[in-house]
């Protein structure tokens, strides 16, 4: 959209802006926000603010920066929801109902995956989410990983090669040889398509010698590293994570001592602005949707690690695309302040992506903002399950009105 916007009247405007003022959300009251040419052109107080072609009236509400989902898995068909209820009535989850839905989708069309992703982007982005990122990992054919992410990047930069998800049961007796396939042919035709490397790294999924060998050989081609790690159980997969100097490690339910303080040493964003750190990204829909205890944020936050939040929307273990469901989630049940689970949803998941243009506020980052129907980013825990997302701007584009 051509010509400047401003949003003006903003009660509280979530910056995240550590060089100034305001906390670590860098907090400004009665402010503005100028966009042109889909970027931030100015931020400040709004009885500063410059003229504009256009005005959108935010009537006092709080603005926050769209939350940036870093961990999601929209390519895929069918649901199982059975499953989920048959977990609600006491079975376990053990990641084996992955192999349900890699059947149902490689038996769709691209035009049903294709409107699968439109549809949980849709979703996303009504509920705030201006980035996200996506994953392959329910084809497990070269052809199916490669238009799993053909598909994906319609709808992101950020998409995933999860080609290591588990391993499909044609080759349920030769691993090894899968894991080949998946550094040779299957990458490949990936790679093109492809940002990130990720592996599922747990028991009953890929050990950490497969891991390592899959992540090297994305590493090799350009990709960037993240992982699926200690989820079910303990295990070594965030210290691989570390030792590859990967962007995140996700899931981080089950960690030691030693596992806090591996992440801890990678560095803080949050003090020290967008450097390279490990990122531990934290899924709190799939401790809800498992019924499993959730990981112990205060832990990480207390020792130094930098903390992201992201839904990992996907038919099995969390069928969730509401970043303000897993805000609320991390401040009741994983001991997070309102204010750490905002950045962690925004600034940290950007962090997880290494962008420095979305998850704040700030002049020259992208327009991706929200106005919510609050006055402050507290409601978005103290008032769980309801809408409060009053519309959301996409590189400085009016998205919806709910
Ligand atoms: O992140 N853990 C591995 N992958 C997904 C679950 C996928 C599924 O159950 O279909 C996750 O939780
Ligand atoms: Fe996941």
């Amino acid at each position: 959209m051509r010509g400047s916007l401003l949003v003006d009247n903003i009660g509280e405007l979530v910056t995240n802006d550590i060089g100034g003022e305001g906390g670590p959300l860098g907090i400004r009251r009665h402010a503005a926000v100028l966009v042109e040419d889909g970027q931030v052109a100015w931020v400040g107080p709004a009885r500063d603010a410059p003229a504009a072609d256009r005005r959108i009236d935010a009537e006092g509400a709080a603005v926050l920066p769209g939350f940036v989902d870093s961990h999601a898995h929209l390519v895929f068909a069918g649901d199982r929801a059975a499953e989920f209820a048959a977990r609600m009535a006491g079975e376990p989850y053990t990641g084996g109902g992955i192999r349900t839905t890699v059947g149902a989708t490689r038996a769709a069309s691209d035009d049903e995956l294709r409107a699968t992703v439109r549809r949980l982007r849709g979703e996303a982005m009504r509920q705030g989410t201006t980035t996200i990122e996506i994953k392959s990992g329910y084809g497990l054919t070269v052809a199916d990983e490669a238009r799993s992410l053909r598909i994906a990047a319609e709808f992101t930069e950020d998409t995933t090669f999860l080609g290591a998800h588990v391993v499909p049961a044609e080759y349920a007796d030769r691993p090894d040889d899968y894991v080949g396939m998946v550094c040779g042919p299957m990458l490949a035709a990936a790679a093109p398509y492809a940002r990130w490397i990720d592996v599922f790294c747990e028991r009953g999924a890929f050990d950490v010698d497969h891991a390592r060998a899959i992540l090297a050989c994305g590493q090799a081609v350009g990709l960037g590293v993240r992982l699926h790690a200690n989820q079910l159980g303990p295990g070594p997969g965030v210290q691989l994570g570390v030792e590859l100097g990967a962007a995140s490690v996700d899931h981080c339910t089950h960690l030691t001592d030693a596992d806090v303080d591996a992440l801890a040493s990678t560095g803080t964003t949050w003090v020290s602005g967008f450097e390279p750190t490990t990122v531990a990204t934290l899924l709190p829909g799939a401790e809800f949707s498992t019924r499993s205890p959730y990981p112990d944020a205060r832990r990480l936050l207390d020792a130094g690690a930098t903390v992201a939040l992201a839904t990992d929307c996907n038919p099995g273990s969390s069928y969730t695309s509401s970043m303000p469901f897993c805000i609320a989630l991390a401040v009741r049940e994983m001991r997070m302040t309102p204010a750490e689970a905002v950045w962690a949803a925004t600034a940290g998941g950007a962090a997880a992506l290494r962008r420095t243009d979305v998850g704040r506020l700030a002049r020259g980052a992208r327009a991706d903002l929200m106005i919510l129907d609050a006055p402050s980013h507290l409601h978005l825990a103290y008032r769980p399950g309801v809408p409060l997302i009053r519309q959301v701007l996409h590189n400085g584009v009016p998205q919806c009105r709910p």
